[in-house]
């Protein structure tokens, strides 16, 4: 008798966790953004703080290690931020961080701005220092469901060194270790021009089969 309440109060407290942590399958769901034509391998998290990452990588990528890709990032949030872990970690990964912005490249009211950032402690991530090229292709920001979007290229993306600390994603592997934060705080560009954001109120992580 107690046995069987201990196991159905493990049972409960497990079906109330396992979701969460199961929310993004390995393999992703595919979906082709009708204004680039493009087609993307999605993971979400759902929810109002909730993100959807996409890769769209060169047929390649599983012979050679990419060290370029195209990117979608719909964030669950109108002016806040969210961001990817292209190393499945906050730290020693090159970290991207979008945000809506109408100063950004795109030069509109949609335009969405992508921070390339990196850290080895968990605080503050600095600029990326290393050799990077991001050209955003499309934004959209959406105030009725309060979200963001960007398309963009990365190039050099995939691979990173800062700090004398190198790391990649070897996409040759077929799976990649992704992660993810974000937060409803506006971010604050400083006057020096730098971003400055406060800590993410969700992050995790997931693997992403490519
Ligand atoms: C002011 C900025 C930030 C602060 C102060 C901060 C702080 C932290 C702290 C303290 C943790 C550890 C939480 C725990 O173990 O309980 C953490 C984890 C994490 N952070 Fe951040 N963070 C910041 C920005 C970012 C950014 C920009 C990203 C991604 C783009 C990010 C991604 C993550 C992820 C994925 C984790 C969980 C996985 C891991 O431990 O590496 N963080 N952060």
């Amino acid at each position: 008798m107690y046995c069987s309440k201990v196991a159905a109060t493990i049972l409960t407290v497990a079906a109330s966790v396992l979701p969460a942590c199961h929310a993004q399958a390995p393999a992703g769901t595919p979906y082709t953004d009708p204004e680039t034509n493009t087609t993307f391998t999605t993971w979400e998290i759902p929810g109002p703080l909730g993100l959807t990452f996409g890769l769209a990588l060169p047929d390649s990528a599983r012979q050679v290690d990419a060290t370029d890709f195209t990117g979608y990032l719909k964030c669950n949030t109108a002016i806040g931020w969210c961001g990817i872990s292209l190393g499945g970690a906050m730290t020693d990964s090159l970290l991207l961080v979008a945000y809506a912005d109408p100063n950004s490249k795109l030069e509109t009211e949609n335009a969405v701005a992508i921070s390339p950032r990196y850290t080895s402690t968990y605080s503050l991530p600095a600029p990326y220092t290393g050799n990077l090229s991001i050209t955003p292709l499309s934004a959209h920001v959406d105030e009725s469901t309060k979200s963001f979007e960007t398309i963009f290229t990365c190039a050099s993306c995939l691979h990173w060194s800062q700090n004398g600390t190198e790391g990649r994603a070897k996409t040759s592997s077929g799976m990649l270790d992704l992660a993810w934060a974000i937060s409803p705080e506006k971010p604050v560009i400083d006057s020096t021009g730098d971003l400055r954001i406060v800590q993410h109120e969700k992050e995790g992580t997931w693997v992403a089969q490519v």
